[in-house]
């Protein structure tokens, strides 16, 4: 039998044991993804402080269904921080028992979460004697839109425009977080309560939707379109710092982890308030982490249909390189911008060597031409010389010169006068005497 002492001791360490349990499956339950939607970091479901950037960014799933304070999540943009919501239809419809308007208004307040409402929502109001408001009590915001059916125009509207009649649209400014619907109330429909008796007015997002002419006819079926839902985007940011040079300063709280991440400043309205991270150009993934979750290269080579190239495609680090296949030159990246080369490159260096010997065969021919034509030119000069020194009687001096032996004087080559003269200068000529001596010797 176990004493009470030792009872208590077992106590503590069960419950100890599943305190450190609870909070290790907790730890393990942080989910990025409910149902079919990815909920991405700073974005997080379950109760681990790591789980979410901030408490704020916490989603709830259930039944496979994400959730932000009661509206559902459709989708969660990382590059463009923003997400899609679905959010209720509001609406008036004339009550034949009270004689009233019966109005359901909806409406939310954002201001301490991460989200606001985005500017490409617009406000639009569906009905044939409607005039309903959207407001910002916070921001002192009112604006408002007024539709109505005269006659059997309606049938002319086409799809997708809303121009007031059976449907009213307006933009909003940037950096609502409070909105209200109402109806305005001496609008009532009882003169037509047996054709249209409801009035709807929703702030919503098109990207996803078209307004058909049916809803005009019909404005029920605005309203069941969804189940009395309509789509809305929300833009969310990192409100920790007013800019990024601010949260750039404080390392371990600057919320843009990955090494291949940008900071993009963040101005909801007028001034700058908040910042952002995406990846930095020719890189993909979740900013907010480090490593290998974080941003990696986009291997462009593996997506023509976005990157395309005409040619061999090289991914490298944070691009690509897209360069013609061997054999043809221009420029990859437009269709058709790489040509075939009129020679391959093996040819190309075989001309060139081929080229490269001609010219110095050449070179050398014309050397030696040059060479030829000037020994014919000493050749025929000699002749010449020869032709003269016979003329004067150069042969028959030597002649005498032979036979007489030391004839008084003696026979000096050309060249050897011209040394002796220095090139025949005139200061080593001996008078004009002696040249006419000389002459007339001869
Ligand atoms: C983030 O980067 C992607 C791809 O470079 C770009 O399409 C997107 O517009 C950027 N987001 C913002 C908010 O600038
Ligand atoms: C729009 O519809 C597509 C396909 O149904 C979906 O993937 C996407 O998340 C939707 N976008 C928004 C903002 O709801
Ligand atoms: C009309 O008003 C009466 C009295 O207020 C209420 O009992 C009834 O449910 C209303 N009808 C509809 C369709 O809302
Ligand atoms: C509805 O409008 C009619 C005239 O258009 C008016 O006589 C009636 O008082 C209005 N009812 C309410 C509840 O505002
Ligand atoms: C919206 O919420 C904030 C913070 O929760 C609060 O201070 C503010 O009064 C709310 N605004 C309205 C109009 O209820
Ligand atoms: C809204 O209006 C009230 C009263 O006119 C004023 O006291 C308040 O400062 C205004 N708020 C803003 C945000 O302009
Ligand atoms: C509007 O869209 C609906 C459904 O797509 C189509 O049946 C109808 O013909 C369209 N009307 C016009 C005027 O384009
Ligand atoms: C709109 O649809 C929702 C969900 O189906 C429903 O609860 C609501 O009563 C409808 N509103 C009108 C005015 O029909
Ligand atoms: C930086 O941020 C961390 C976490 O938010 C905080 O604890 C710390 O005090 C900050 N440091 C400075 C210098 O602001
Ligand atoms: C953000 O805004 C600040 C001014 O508040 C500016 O100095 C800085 O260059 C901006 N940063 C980026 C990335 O745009
Ligand atoms: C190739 O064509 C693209 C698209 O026209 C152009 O942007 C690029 O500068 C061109 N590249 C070269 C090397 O001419």
């Amino acid at each position: 039998m176990a004493s009470n002492g030792e009872l208590t001791i077992l106590r503590l360490t069960i419950a100890f044991a599943a305190a450190a349990l609870l909070a290790g499956g907790a730890e393990a339950q942080c989910l990025h993804s409910c149902g079919d939607v990815d909920i991405p970091y700073p974005f997080g479901i379950g109760s681990g402080d790591d789980c979410a950037l901030f408490p704020g960014y916490k989603i709830d799933c259930n039944n496979n269904r994400p959730f932000y304070l009661d509206v559902e999540a459709l989708s969660i943009s990382l590059q463009l921080g923003q997400m899609g919501v679905m959010t209720p239809i509001s609406s008036s419809c004339y009550n034949t028992t009270a004689k009233n308007m019966d109005s359901t208004m909806w409406g939310f307040n954002l201001s301490g979460t991460p989200f606001m409402l985005s500017d490409s929502n617009k406000f639009t109001v569906i009905g044939c004697q409607s005039l309903a408001y959207i407001s910002d009590p916070m921001s002192n915001y009112t604006s408002g839109c007024a539709s109505s059916c005269p006659g059997a125009t309606v049938v002319s509207a086409t799809n997708g425009t809303c121009s007031g009649i059976g449907c009213c649209q307006t933009t909003i400014p940037k950096g609502l977080e409070y909105y209200k619907v109402s109806f305005e109330e001496s609008m009532n429909t009882s003169g037509i309560y047996n054709t249209t008796p409801c009035s709807y007015a929703v702030l919503m997002d098109y990207s996803n939707f078209t307004l058909l002419n049916s809803y005009l006819a019909s404005p029920l079926k605005f309203n069941t379109t969804y189940g009395g839902r309509a789509p809305v985007m929300f833009d969310w940011a990192i409100w920790d710092a007013r800019d990024c040079v601010e949260a750039q300063k404080n390392h371990t709280s600057y919320a843009c982890k990955s090494d291949h991440s940008v900071c993009l400043n963040y101005s909801s309205g007028a001034e700058l308030s908040a910042y952002m991270c995406n990846c930095s150009k020719g890189y993909q993934g979740n900013p907010y982490l480090q490593g290998s979750n974080g941003c990696r290269d986009i291997n462009e080579c593996e997506h023509p249909e976005s990157y395309s190239c005409y040619g061999e495609c090289r991914n490298k680090d944070g691009g690509f390189d897209c360069s013609c296949h061997a054999g043809t030159r221009g420029n990859a990246s437009i269709p058709g911008g790489c040509q075939k080369n009129f020679l391959t490159p093996k040819a190309q260096v075989a001309i060139g060597v081929v080229a490269f010997i001609l010219s110095i065969l050449f070179g050398f021919l014309g050397w030696e031409v040059i060479r030829h034509k000037r020994s014919i030119k000493r050749q025929a000069l000699l002749r010449q010389n020869d032709e003269f020194f016979q003329q004067h009687g150069g042969q028959l001096l030597l002649e005498m010169m032979k036979v007489e032996g030391n004839a008084g004087f003696t026979l000096y080559d050309r060249q050897e006068i011209e040394t002796a003269t220095n090139n025949f200068n005139k200061t080593h000529i001996i008078g004009e005497g002696g040249r006419e001596l000389f002459t007339g010797q001869c």
